[in-house]
């Protein structure tokens, strides 16, 4: 069990319900959640002891496709749906130290954390939170601003750790981004897939329970083939869909194939034709 983080920002405000962002940033050990959400979180970690240790893999993930968008993809701007707090080494920060012009448009369905996220971009002309639900893009590219993109130009629509959250058919509705955007834009995905383990298996599944009841969302898993159909009309770049600790690591990583937190959280970056 990890120890309870402290958190401090003032940018947080009051209330008493834990929320996604909240708990993810429990568990990335950031300083952006109340006790409600640390409380939540120690639940969870309980339940699936591996939850931390995902999540900084996610993240991980997150932080080394951004990297790789900018230097290699050309990219300078990005709309982050289901972005959680912009904290933690998140989207804008990790761009600009390669590219200080990117522009970045957050979106989150939580309306405390698009109010938490706007506290914290205030002076930052050139990135913005939105509420939005991922499941309306026709609401998300309605609203004034998403202008700060300029959606003639390339940009990365990014799904990380968002996609549980959709139920039923996700390839179509992704769709419905992709053929928005301009030619040369891409796409990077994270998605929780069940692991082989039997004992991981069943933790995983009480946690998705548990997690319904704690933030009032239900947490879908899908298999490695499902998650790879979400990138259908897409070109997958090198090296595909893989774990997400094994997606361009840092020189001298070695892959350990028996860590579970591993095998549970998979990561892709394709090109939209
Ligand atoms: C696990 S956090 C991921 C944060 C960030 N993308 C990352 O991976 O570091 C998931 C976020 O998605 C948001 N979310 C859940 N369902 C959503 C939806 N339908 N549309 C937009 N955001 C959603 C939650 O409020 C939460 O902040």
């Amino acid at each position: 069990m990890s120890v309870q983080h402290q958190p401090s920002h003032p940018a947080l405000g009051h209330r008493s319900q834990p929320t996604a962002a909240g708990v993810y940033d429990w568990c990335l050990r950031g300083r952006h959640h109340l006790p409600c959400d640390a409380d939540a979180a120690i639940a969870a970690q309980r339940l699936f002891p591996l939850a931390g240790r995902t999540a900084q893999y996610n993240r991980d993930f997150l932080r080394r496709a951004v990297r790789w968008l900018v230097t290699d993809g050309g990219i300078r701007q990005f709309l982050d749906i289901g972005s959680g707090y912009p904290t933690a080494g998140n989207v804008h920060e990790i761009a600009r130290t390669h590219a200080p012009d990117t522009r970045v448009v957050y979106v989150d369905l939580d309306p405390d954390t698009v109010a938490v996220s706007n506290r914290l971009l205030a002076q930052d002309p050139d990135t913005v939170c939105l509420q939005g639900d991922l499941r309306d893009p026709d609401n998300i590219f309605g609203q004034p601003q998403i202008e700060l993109l300029n959606l003639d130009q390339p940009i990365a629509l990014l799904l990380v750790s968002v996609l549980p959250f959709v139920a039923g058919d996700a390839t179509s509705l992704i769709r419905r981004y992709t053929t928005r955007l301009a030619r040369g834009s891409y796409l990077a995905i994270t998605h929780i897939t069940p692991p082989e383990d039997e004992r991981t298996r069943r933790q995983q599944a009480e946690l998705a329970k548990t997690y319904n009841a704690v933030v009032q969302q239900t947490a879908h898993l899908r298999t490695r083939d499902q998650i790879t159909d979400l990138f259908a009309g897409t070109e997958l770049i090198h090296p595909g869909l893989v774990r997400a600790t094994d997606w361009q690591p840092p020189q001298g990583y070695q892959p350990d194939l028996s860590d579970q937190a591993a095998a549970v959280i998979l990561g892709g970056v394709a090109r939209i034709p």
